[in-house]
C-alpha cells in the first residue's frame, strides 16, 4: 500500500517531474498499485479544462468502502480504525477496530437500503462528531448514495436550503450533541428545517444526549434499533469512477452556497496519496485532525484519507477549551498522538493561554504538525513549532480548498525544509501558476498574483450541483483554461509559494496592493496582540484606508490604548513599510468568526465603512454577539 510514499527530496523531484511530463502514467500507476477495482479504467484522464469537463479513470469501477475497509480486514482487522474521544474527558474513549467499523458500515448500509435509499439518492447528514457520523458517510458510499454533510453548527435555515438544493431524500441526525458544557438541540433545529423540505422521506435519529425530542410519525426513526436488526452482509454497490461520492457546500463571495460535487475514484486516489505523504504516515501512527467532518478537511483527512491508508484516526467530539485550555494537549498525551492537524485560529486561541496548560502534558509522541484553513501568521507558526513541536516536528502549512478535494501545496515532513508563512511546494500532480492582472504568467520572484492551477488533478470538484454554469463562471472564466482558486500568492526565489489570502482581501492603498495577511502577521507579532483583522474602507485621498480590528492578550496588565496604537503602527512601518500603517485601530473583545474559524471580513468591511444596513445572515456566525460590540465601538 505504501508504494506511493515519497521518502526523500530526490524522490519528490522525480515524482514531480513525472507527474508533469506524463500525468496519466503517474496517476495511473498509483491508482493501479494501491487500490482495488472491480474493473480497470479505459483511460486515465479525459481533460477538457476549457469546458470544465474533467474525468479521471474513465470507466473504472470500484467501491470506496471496499478500499477504506474490506481490504484491510485480513491484515488490520483488529487494528483500531477510529478512536472516539468524547466531549467529556470522563467518558471512556472508544476504540473501534476495522472489523467493527466494517460491520457497522455494512449494517447501516442495509438500514439505508431498507429505507428506500438507492444509488444516486442524496442523503443529508447533520450529526455531531460521534462515530455514527463517519459510519453514515461510509454507509452512503457503500450503497452509492451521495452524502451531503451539513456542519452541526449550522442553523435551520442553512440546513433546509442545503437539503432543498440537492433534493435529499433522507436526513440522518441525532437527538442532540455536546459542545463543551452546552448541549445542542440538533433534532429541534432539524424539525424546523424540515418544515420546508418536502423531499425528505425518512429521518434517522441517533441517540447521543438522551433528550426529550419530537419523533414525527411515519418519518422519524431511531437509528440504533434498526442497526441492531440490520443484516451484516456486505454487498457494496459497483460505482463508476465518476459517480458522485458527495456534495459539500462552501460559501461563495456572492449568492447561495455552492454544492461542490466530488466523484469517487479521483477523490479516493488523491486523498490517500496526499494523506500518506503530507503526514509522513506510518503504520503504528495515531493521527488526529481536529477539524469537524462537516468541513472538507474532516471528509478528506479524518475519514477518507486515513481509512484508505489503514490508519488510526482520532474522532474528537469536544472543543479546545473544555474542560480547560489544556484539552488538546491532554488528548495528545492520552492517546499518544503522532500527527496533529489543526487550524491557525485554534493555535492562536491556545497560544493566548498560559503555557502551563501545555507544559503539564507529555507531547513527546508528536512527530508532525499540520496547519490548514487560512494563512498561519509567523508568531503562531513559531509558537506551534516551539511549544508544541519542541522544534522537532516539521510544521506542514497545507494550502487547499473545498473545491480541491485534498492538499495541493504543502511541505513534505523531513523532506521539504519549512519556512514560516510559506506553504512551500506543490505536491506531485499539482501545477500551480501565478497570473497577473494582464492575464500573463508571473515569472518574477515576490510578485503577487492570482493563484491558478493549469492542469487537472484527480481530487478536483467536477461541478457545482445543479449549476455547471456557475462552476465554469467561478473557477474557469477569469483565466481561460485554468482553474482559478480565488487566492493571491507569491513565490520566493527558490519557488516556495506563500499564500497571501483571498484576492478579495487584497486592499489597494494609494495605488499599492496590500495583502491583509502580511499586515496582520506583523501586528500579531506585537507582544500585546492576540489576533487582528484588517479591512479596507473608502478614503478620500488614498482610495482605501486601512482599518484594523485587534484583540489583545489577557495579561491582566492595563495598557494605554493610544500608546499601543502608536507602537503597533511603528511595528508595521518597520516590518512592511509606512504605507501599510493603519489609519484606524479599534480594540475589540472578539472578532466575528464563522463556525470554521474564518474571520468574517465582509461584516468588518461594512462596519469600517459605516454601513450598518445589510450585514446579511449573521446567524451562522460562531459569535454573532461580537458584531454589536464592534458596531458600537466603531471609530468614525
Ligand atoms: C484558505 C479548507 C493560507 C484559502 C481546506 C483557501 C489557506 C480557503 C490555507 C479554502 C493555507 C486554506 N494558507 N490560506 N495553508 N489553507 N486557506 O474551502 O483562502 O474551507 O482559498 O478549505 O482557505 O477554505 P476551505
Amino acid at each position: 500500500m505504501n508504494y506511493y510514499k515519497i521518502k526523500n527530496l530526490e524522490q519528490y523531484i522525480k515524482a514531480y517531474k513525472k507527474s508533469v511530463n506524463d500525468p496519466e502514467e503517474f496517476w495511473g500507476d498509483i491508482a493501479d498499485k494501491n487500490f482495488i477495482w472491480y474493473q480497470k479504467w479505459d483511460k486515465v484522464l479525459h481533460n477538457d479544462m476549457l469546458n470544465g469537463d474533467i474525468k479521471w479513470f474513465v470507466n473504472g469501477k470500484l467501491n470506496m468502502t471496499r478500499n477504506c475497509l474490506d481490504r484491510h480486514l485480513n491484515k488490520r482487522g483488529d487494528k483500531t480504525a477510529i478512536i472516539f474521544e468524547p466531549n467529556d474527558p470522563n467518558e471512556e474513549a472508544q476504540h473501534i477496530t476495522y472489523k467493527e467499523l466494517h460491520k457497522n458500515v455494512c449494517k447501516m448500509a442495509n438500514v439505508l437500503r431498507d429505507n428506500g435509499i438507492k444509488k444516486g439518492d442524496r442523503v443529508c447528514i447533520y450529526l455531531p462528531m460521534i462515530p455514527e457520523l463517519p459510519i453514515a458517510l461510509l454507509a452512503c458510499a457503500r450503497v452509492g448514495a451521495i452524502h451531503s454533510v451539513v456542519f452541526a453548527g449550522f442553523s435551520a435555515n442553512s440546513l433546509s436550503s442545503r437539503i432543498q438544493d440537492s433534493d435529499c431524500k433522507m436526513l440522518i441526525t441525532s437527538d442532540g450533541g455536546y459542545r463543551g458544557n452546552k448541549t445542542i438541540d440538533l433534532k429541534g433545529i432539524a424539525d424546523d428545517a424540515l418544515k420546508s423540505c418536502p423531499s425528505i422521506e425518512t429521518v434517522l435519529v441517533a441517540k447521543r444526549i438522551d433528550s426529550e425530542i419530537h419523533m414525527e410519525e411515519g418519518r422519524d426513526k431511531w437509528l440504533q434499533p434498526l442497526m441492531d436488526d440490520a443484516a451484516e452482509d456486505n454487498v457494496s454497490e459497483i460505482m463508476d469512477a465518476e459517480d458522485p461520492l458527495f456534495i459539500l457546500y462552501t460559501s461563495g463571495s456572492t449568492g447561495k452556497p455552492k454544492g461542490m460535487v466530488h466523484t469517487t475514484a479521483g477523490y479516493m486516489v488523491f486523498t490517500a496519496y496526499t494523506f500518506t505523504n503530507v503526514f509522513n504516515y506510518k503504520e503504528d501512527d495515531i493521527y488526529w485532525c481536529t477539524a469537524d467532518i462537516g468541513w472538507i478537511t474532516g471528509h478528506s483527512y479524518i475519514v477518507y484519507g486515513p481509512l484508505l491508508n489503514g490508519a488510526t484516526t482520532v474522532l474528537f467530539e469536544g472543543i479546545p477549551s473544555y474542560p480547560d485550555f489544556g484539552r488538546f494537549w491532554d488528548v495528545i498525551d492520552k492517546h499518544k498522538v503522532t500527527q496533529l492537524y489543526t487550524a491557525p485560529t485554534a493555535i492562536r486561541a491556545l497560544a493566548k493561554e498560559n503555557l502551563s496548560y501545555v507544559e503539564s502534558h507529555d507531547l513527546s509522541s508528536l512527530r508532525v504538525l499540520g496547519s490548514v484553513g487560512e494563512p498561519i501568521n509567523e508568531e503562531a507558526w513559531h509558537w506551534y513549532n516551539n511549544n508544541i513541536g519542541k522544534q522537532k516536528c516539521p510544521v506542514v502549512d497545507t494550502w487547499w480548498q473545498t473545491e480541491n478535494g485534498g492538499i495541493m501545496i504543502s511541505p513534505l515532513p523531513f523532506i521539504t525544509p519549512t519556512k514560516p508563512t510559506y506553504a512551500t511546494l506543490p505536491l506531485p500532480g499539482i501545477q500551480p501558476v501565478l497570473m497577473n492582472s494582464k492575464r500573463n504568467e508571473i515569472e518574477n520572484h515576490h510578485e503577487e498574483g492570482s493563484l491558478c492551477i493549469k492542469f487537472p488533478w484527480p481530487g478536483m470538484a467536477r461541478t457545482i450541483w445543479g449549476n455547471h454554469e456557475r462552476y465554469m463562471e467561478t473557477y474557469f472564466s477569469a483565466f481561460r483554461g485554468k482553474y482559478f482558486s480565488g487566492d493571491g500568492a507569491l513565490k520566493d526565489e527558490v519557488g516556495y509559494y506563500r499564500i497571501i489570502g483571498r484576492i478579495d482581501d487584497v486592499i489597494i492603498v494609494s495605488g499599492h496592493n496590500l495583502g491583509t495577511a502580511p499586515i496582520e502577521n506583523a501586528i500579531n507579532e506585537h507582544p500585546a496582540v492576540a489576533e487582528s483583522a484588517i479591512v479596507g474602507y473608502p478614503h478620500d485621498i488614498k482610495g482605501n484606508g486601512l482599518y484594523g480590528y485587534i484583540t489583545l492578550k489577557e495579561t491582566g496588565e492595563v495598557r494605554d490604548r493610544d500608546n499601543l496604537r502608536r507602537e503597533i503602527n511603528e511595528h508595521i512601518a518597520n516590518h512592511i513599510g509606512p504605507i501599510a500603517k493603519l489609519d484606524k485601530i479599534q480594540f475589540v473583545d472578539a472578532l466575528p468568526k464563522t463556525r470554521s474559524g474564518k474571520i468574517m471580513r465582509r461584516i468588518l468591511r461594512k462596519i469600517a465603512a459605516g454601513d450598518f444596513d445589510s450585514f446579511g445572515d449573521i446567524s451562522t456566525l460562531l459569535n454573532p454577539e461580537s458584531v454589536d460590540e464592534i458596531k458600537n465601538g466603531r471609530i468614525a
